[in-house]
């Protein structure tokens, strides 16, 4: 039975959600193994659209199911928020979704730590503000909240007077949400899961389950954002590569494959290097053409050529079987393209960065392509081609607008032309 991932093969919305539906008709599972809602997946039903930050991009209309991993750090409020919207254009869609009582909780303590820390950081990383930063160190550093204590009252209780224990010894000073509110809260949120039928259980409940059917793993952000591999510290906390799956109870062995899912361009949220951006002129016109403002905090997002070197990168880190390309069409009607083909690493050429501190001091070498009025076009296909040559992997489909239909082959492609 088919297993995929799909991961973002940049600095993340290169439009994964729209990708993870158009696939998810032919999979059992959409599985989200890391990340928290700092993530914001897109998906459209006809013509109505919904921003998923911690659902899997299930298709709602197609009986597929979806489960959210002990990878995840989960802001429950939130899921509650993204639940309700889904159940009211979808009865019953709720019962649909599995969580892991293992994935960690995102408090509200976390979010104000996220403020605060940014704020006192020399060079700040420019956060989602979301809390995933603190949820994922008070998991390693054993101050976190896991799913399965919201269910044991008394533990909860002693929970949290550990964890603000810590906090307040930490931080010196008192959170705005006090304990008792802060059970309250929690205890709410319980309810409303219990109400919408949201089910938990673990992956080690699912191991059978999963290896004998078809599943499709939804990865969140990008190679170039996650924790070990991406431009650190310029990174998010979680795993953004198909190795995540491991926190499912997988090997990326058992994979039949793993998509990066790229555009046509770059594009950046928060501060790091960048090394093709175009801080004006072409960039604001891609910005505004590509509606390149974040999905979760409305951020204009930085914009950038194609990297080739990032790309090449970003295969083979995340052992990239096949591509995904997105809007090719945001360029339509450029004369020409710039492509990055290698970097400048203080003096040295190279295709390949050895490291991701190679990002950090890379000046981008450019090679200029044709550009074309719509992307059913010769240039596109040999920009595609040029692309698939320089990286040595092939770009199997190519997503020309936000709504889900809006996907074809390559081969499509090729027969439009
Ligand atoms: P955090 O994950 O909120 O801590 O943010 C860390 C960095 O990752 C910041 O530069 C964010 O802008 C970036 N980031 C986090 N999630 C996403 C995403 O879903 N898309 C793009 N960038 C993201």
């Amino acid at each position: 039975m088919k297993k995929l991932a799909v991961v973002g093969a940049q600095w993340g919305d290169e439009g994964k959600g729209k990708v993870v539906n158009y696939f998810s008709r032919d999979f059992e599972w959409i599985v989200r193994f890391s990340g928290g809602a700092n993530a914001g997946h897109t998906i459209y039903v006809g013509d109505k659209k919904y921003v998923n930050h911690l659902l899997p991009s299930i298709n709602p209309v197609i009986d597929s199911k979806g489960f959210l991993g002990a990878g995840m750090v989960i802001d429950v409020g939130q899921l509650v928020e993204e639940l309700k919207i889904l159940e009211r254009d979808f009865p019953g869609i709720s019962s649909r979704f599995y969580l892991d009582p293992e994935a960690f909780i995102v408090l509200p303590w976390h979010k104000e730590e996220d403020l605060l820390l940014e704020k006192m950081r020399k060079v700040p990383i420019g956060t989602t503000g979301r809390g995933i930063g603190p949820a994922y160190t008070d998991k390693a550093s054993r101050e976190g909240l896991k799913l399965f204590v919201l269910f044991d009252e008394a533990l909860l209780r002693e929970r949290l007077e550990a964890i603000y224990h810590m906090k307040r010894s930490k931080y010196n000073r008192d959170f705005a949400v006090s304990i008792e509110e802060m059970l309250v809260y929690l205890q709410g949120f319980r309810a409303e899961l219990e109400r919408l039928s949201v089910n938990f259980t673990s992956a080690v409940d699912m191991y059978r389950v999963f290896r004998s059917t078809s599943v499709l793993f939804e990865g969140a952000q990008g190679v170039l954002l996650d924790l070990d591999f991406g431009t650190y510290p310029f990174v998010t906390s979680g795993a953004c590569m198909a190795h995540g799956v491991s926190s499912v109870g997988f090997s990326t062995f058992e994979l039949d494959g793993v998509y990066g899912v790229l555009k046509a361009y770059t594009t950046r949220v928060g501060a790091g290097p960048f090394p093709t951006e175009e801080s004006s002129g072409v960039g604001d016109l891609l910005r505004e053409r590509g509606k390149e403002f974040g999905a979760t905090t409305g951020r204009a997002r930085r914009i950038g050529w194609l990297d080739l070197p990032a790309l090449r990168y970003a295969k083979i880190r995340s052992g990239l079987t096949g591509l995904v390309i997105t809007k090719g069409d945001v360029l339509n009607g450029l004369d020409e393209v710039k492509i990055c083909v290698a970097y400048d690493v203080d003096g040295v050429v190279k295709e390949l960065p050895s490291t991701s501190y190679d990002f950090f001091r890379a000046k981008p070498i450019y090679e200029t392509a044709s550009g074309w009025p719509v992307t059913d076009h010769v240039n596109f296909l040999k920009y595609m081609t040029f692309i698939e040559r320089e990286t040595g992997v092939e770009i199997d489909y190519i997503s020309y607008g936000p709504k889900t239909e809006e996907m074809k082959t390559s081969n499509d492609l090729i027969m439009n032309i």
